[in-house]
């Protein structure tokens, strides 16, 4: 099994580039697939959970060629033109990518069968089941978890759904469905949540109408084939963010800059929560990747304070609280999040693993059922160093390597190999910025 090792180091400057958005790679597969025409991809992410949705896409009869550096070109087939796969689809470690299929096969004219690795087969999958049930489509969970199977040639009507959990997968689930459905399809969202798949349905020519937390979809008749810039995935960035403020200042007073990062307001809770606790963020570079905005992100050191997180900001950076919990742990005085049970059921159980990793180094934390409360300690070493077991977390591993910037002693992450499922060069691009960590496989 991979694991870290990551010496201490007092500070990071520079700039970096984090790769393409995860989220929005895999929206581009999809829609391109089942467009009209062919679909140019740029700053697509190679990380192995897209190229698992590719593999997936070309099971089921796309031709999708890479050409070379985060270039891809999807030969859609257009709407109807899916076939079986001859094989159960292997979505790797992503829920997005499962969750998303279920309901773009839920409308297809054949059967399909959806698995994944070990984390991704004990997730529930019934959050996005229930609601493509309801518009008529046939699906089978084992236990509410996958594998998924999906009976085809079935008609889906169009639903009024309001979403019991605030979740961009079961948003776009019900929406990918709604694309073969008799009849609008209705979304009402109890909070804000990412809304890449509306933005990039427009950019394929539906109909989209979202207002005040209400998304309707009318079923197109074709969706036309695009270019697409998928910009740096704000959530890869967040490491870099905190590692920006927790970091001593370096001698020339420069901080470090991420470039050309996705800041979809969707996304960003992060940037208001270290706000709130005072970080120094400065975005500059604003301007657009077709339907998305981007910019880039500067970030001076600061000492950051403690805060109870608004609950509102939990949806919008949803992805981020492992590396917020590092943040915490450097703040002054006690953060205290509530409101995001979600984390448990993420790729690992992230309020219990990251518990685990922070106490093991010495960090004062109670585990809360919806959350956590953290003792900040902000001067000198805030973690011991020692040994973190990230449970194939790939977020909570690259979270980790940030806390050696206020760390005593080398820091062990274990069972790291999972990092390449959202950011491929993690090591590389964390050590042009000042970090000292070596994979050992
Ligand atoms: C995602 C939505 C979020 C997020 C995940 C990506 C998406 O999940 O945690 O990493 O691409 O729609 P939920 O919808 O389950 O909150």
């Amino acid at each position: 099994m991979s694991h870290y090792v990551v010496q201490p180091v007092p500070c990071v400057d520079g700039a970096v580039r984090v790769p393409g958005d995860k989220s929005i790679s895999h929206r581009a597969l999809m829609l391109g697939s089942i467009a009209d025409g062919v679909t140019e991809v740029r700053g697509f992410l190679e990380s192995e959970d897209c190229l698992a949705t590719m593999q997936a896409m070309r099971a089921l009869g796309v031709r999708i060629e890479q050409q070379g550096a985060q270039e891809v070109r999807i030969h859609g087939v257009g709407l109807h033109g899916l076939k079986a796969a001859n094989h159960a689809l292997d979505m790797g470690n992503s829920g997005t990518a499962m969750r998303l299929m279920t309901g773009l096969l839920s409308g297809q004219q054949f059967d399909s069968e959806l698995i994944g690795d070990s984390s991704l087969m004990k997730r529930p999958m019934e959050r996005a089941a229930a609601p493509l049930r309801k518009m008529g489509a046939q699906i089978a969970t084992f236990n509410g978890k996958p594998p998924v199977k999906i009976t085809g040639k079935v008609q889906l009507a169009g639903i009024h759904y309001e979403l019991p959990v605030a979740s961009a997968q079961v948003k776009s689930a019900v929406l990918l469905a709604g694309l073969y459905a008799q009849g609008a399809t209705t979304v009402v969202e109890p909070a804000v949540t990412r809304d890449h798949t509306e933005r990039m349905l427009q950019g394929f020519g539906c109909t989209v109408d979202a207002m005040s937390g209400q998304v309707r979809l009318e079923p197109p008749t074709r969706l036309t084939a695009c270019s697409l810039e998928v910009p740096g995935d704000f959530s890869s960035s967040a490491f870099f963010l905190v590692a920006g403020s927790i970091s001593a200042r370096n001698r020339n007073g420069a901080g470090l800059t991420i470039k050309g990062v996705g800041i979809n307001p969707t996304r960003t809770g992060l940037l208001d929560i270290l706000g709130l606790m005072g970080a120094d963020l400065r975005i500059v570079n604003h301007r657009s990747a077709g339907a998305e905005p981007v910019a880039d992100i500067e970030v001076h050191p600061v000492q950051l304070r403690g805060i109870h997180v608004p609950e509102h900001l939990v949806p919008l950076a949803i992805d981020e609280f492992p590396a917020l919990f590092i943040a915490a742990a450097c703040a002054q005085g006690e953060t205290i999040v509530t409101g995001a049970e979600e984390l448990r059921v993420k790729e690992s159980d992230r309020i219990a693993v990251m518990a685990q990793g922070l106490r093991a180094m010495g960090v004062q934390c109670e585990v809360l059922p919806d959350g956590m409360r953290i003792q900040g300690r902000p001067e000198g070493a805030v973690f011991s160093g020692g040994q973190v077991d990230s449970h194939g977390d790939h977020r909570i591993a690259m979270s980790f390597t940030v806390a050696s910037l206020r760390a005593a002693a080398p820091i062990e992450i274990l069972d790291v190999a999972n990092v390449a499922t959202s950011f491929p060069g993690f090591v590389a691009t964390a050590g042009s910025a000042g970090f000292r960590l070596a994979e050992h496989r």
